[in-house]
Formats: structure tokens, C-alpha cells, sequence
């Protein structure tokens, strides 16, 4: 029977004009009446779900969409990058001292300059404005207590062990300091150039579990399925309208982010 009814005996009962299953509730007029609705409500559920999916097949076989082959950065702002600005520039105030981010500083700009430290870069290989080559996961020569905040956007997910890099993270954390981390819930896979591999989606829960170690740890999510659908089609955020990806569907979210103190 239906998913959240009662579980159905397999008996089948006459009603009215109708057939159903017996839900082993004596004939719950309440859940008949339900079940009655549902069925009668499926011709258009079936209608609108064939002919979305015929629409959708056609624009991928005219290859109208997806909109861009790379994610999205080719004609706007890529949906998962507009969530993690979001939450990175809720938090910028927190931010000060000697600070890391990896790959790129794509978030030094909404920090306040008069209370940055030191501004450094890690990542596994060297050039561009990379200060510090290091594999997140075992990094000896790096000493314990070094920043007072580390911006880790977009990186667990490429990590073969996140167990190993978020206790490396707590470990070069001054006591009280900051972790601003995002990850996608769901995305493209990451490109291969430069990257070992795309290991992880994690959620909410498997973050929480990784990072225990700390002492405050407050998980949020962002995103819903209309969100889902354009970052899979590279729909940018000034097309999907940032009402339409603030709403939050806490049960298809697309983005998750993590503010942690040591
Ligand atoms: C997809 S980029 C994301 C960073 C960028 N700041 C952003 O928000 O889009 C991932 C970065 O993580 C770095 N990275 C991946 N695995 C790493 C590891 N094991 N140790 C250190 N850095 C790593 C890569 O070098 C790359 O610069």
C-alpha cells in the first residue's frame, strides 16, 4: 500500500465503487478516504510526471541543457558556489588573525583586511597563490595550534580519508579557533585535472561524526529540488533567482556547511 499508510493484510475489500487493499485499521474510513484520494488523484501525478520527463528528455537529446559543459562559473554564478559565498559571508565577521583557505583565497575579499593576520594557502600541489603544499591529511611540518581560522570550502569531498584530514584540521586549530567548512550534498563529480579523486558526499550526520573532536559543532544545510536541478543543469544563480535556492527542503538539501570552534 501506500508509503506512511498502514501496513495492507493483502485482502482486497469492496468499497463503494472503488477496490483496495485491506489496511488492517477495520476499515478506517479516515484512511480510505486517503487512499481513495490518492488513487484518484494518480491520472495527474502520471500526466505531469511523463510529460516532464518527455520535456526534459527532449532538451538533453537538442542538448539544450545542460546549459554549460563546465559548472556554470563560463555565464554566472554556479548554484553551489552561491550557497557557500552565503554562509562563508554570514560568518566573515568571526573571521581574523592567521587564516587558511585551500586552492584559491576565492573568500579573502569578504573578510575585513585590517584583521587578517596572515592569509595562507594550502594545497597539494604547488603555484598560483599557494604559500603552503600539504596533504590535509598528514601534514607533520605543520605545527599544532597555528590558525585562528580555516576556511574549508569544497575540499572533504577530495580527501580519501576525511577522518584523518578533520583531526589534522583540529590539530593546527588554536584553542577556540574557527572552522568554516562546506561541502556539496550533491554535485557533478569534481573535474579530474588535478585531483587524486571524488571520494565523498557527506551529510549532515556523517559530518557531525567527524567532527566530534570539536567543541561546538553546528551543522546547516541549503537547497531544495528546484536547486538540485539547476546545479545538475548549470543553471546560474542570477537565472535560478536566489528565492527559489534560499527555500530549504531539510529532506533533498543540496549544500551542507559546518561552523565549528576548537
Ligand atoms: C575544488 S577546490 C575547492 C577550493 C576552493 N577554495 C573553492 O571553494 O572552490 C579543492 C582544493 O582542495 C585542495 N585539496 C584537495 N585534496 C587535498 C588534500 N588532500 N590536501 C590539501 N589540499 C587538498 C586542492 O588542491 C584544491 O585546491
Amino acid at each position: 500500500m501506500s508509503n506512511g499508510g498502514p501496513p495492507a493484510t493483502g485482502r482486497v475489500h469492496k468499497i463503494g465503487p472503488e477496490t483496495c487493499l485491506d489496511v488492517g485499521w477495520l476499515g478506517n474510513s479516515r484512511y480510505v478516504t486517503r487512499e481513495r484520494r490518492r488513487r484518484s488523484s494518480q491520472w495527474w501525478r502520471r500526466l505531469l510526471a511523463r510529460s516532464t520527463v518527455w520535456w526534459l528528455r527532449v532538451l538533453y537529446r537538442g542538448r539544450v541543457l545542460p546549459l554549460s559543459q563546465s559548472r556554470g562559473f563560463d555565464y554566472g554564478t554556479p548554484v553551489n558556489r552561491y550557497y557557500s559565498g552565503k554562509f562563508i559571508r554570514a560568518h566573515a565577521h568571526e573571521v581574523r588573525g592567521r587564516i587558511l583557505e585551500f586552492g584559491w583565497p576565492d573568500y579573502r575579499a569578504y573578510f575585513d583586511p585590517a584583521r587578517i593576520e596572515r592569509y595562507d594557502i594550502m594545497s597539494l600541489t604547488p603555484g598560483g597563490p599557494v604559500t603552503m603544499v600539504a596533504d590535509l591529511q598528514k601534514m607533520p611540518q605543520v605545527p599544532d595550534a597555528s590558525f585562528d581560522c580555516i576556511v574549508c570550502t569544497q575540499v572533504l569531498l577530495l580527501v580519501p580519508d576525511p577522518f584523518a584530514a578533520a583531526g589534522e584540521i583540529h590539530r593546527i586549530l588554536k584553542p577556540d579557533g574557527l572552522l568554516l567548512l562546506t561541502l556539496p550534498r550533491i554535485s557533478l563529480t569534481a573535474p579530474r585535472d588535478g585531483f587524486p579523486g571524488d571520494y565523498w558526499r557527506l551529510t549532515e550526520d556523517s559530518l557531525r561524526l567527524l567532527l566530534a573532536p570539536f567543541s561546538v559543532v553546528s551543522v546547516s544545510i541549503q537547497g531544495n529540488p528546484i536547486a538540485a536541478f539547476c546545479a545538475a543543469n548549470r543553471i546560474a544563480t542570477e537565472d535560478a533567482g536566489r528565492t527559489n535556492l534560499d527555500w530549504v527542503d531539510p529532506r533533498f538539501p543540496l549544500h551542507v556547511n559546518v561552523y565549528a570552534r576548537k
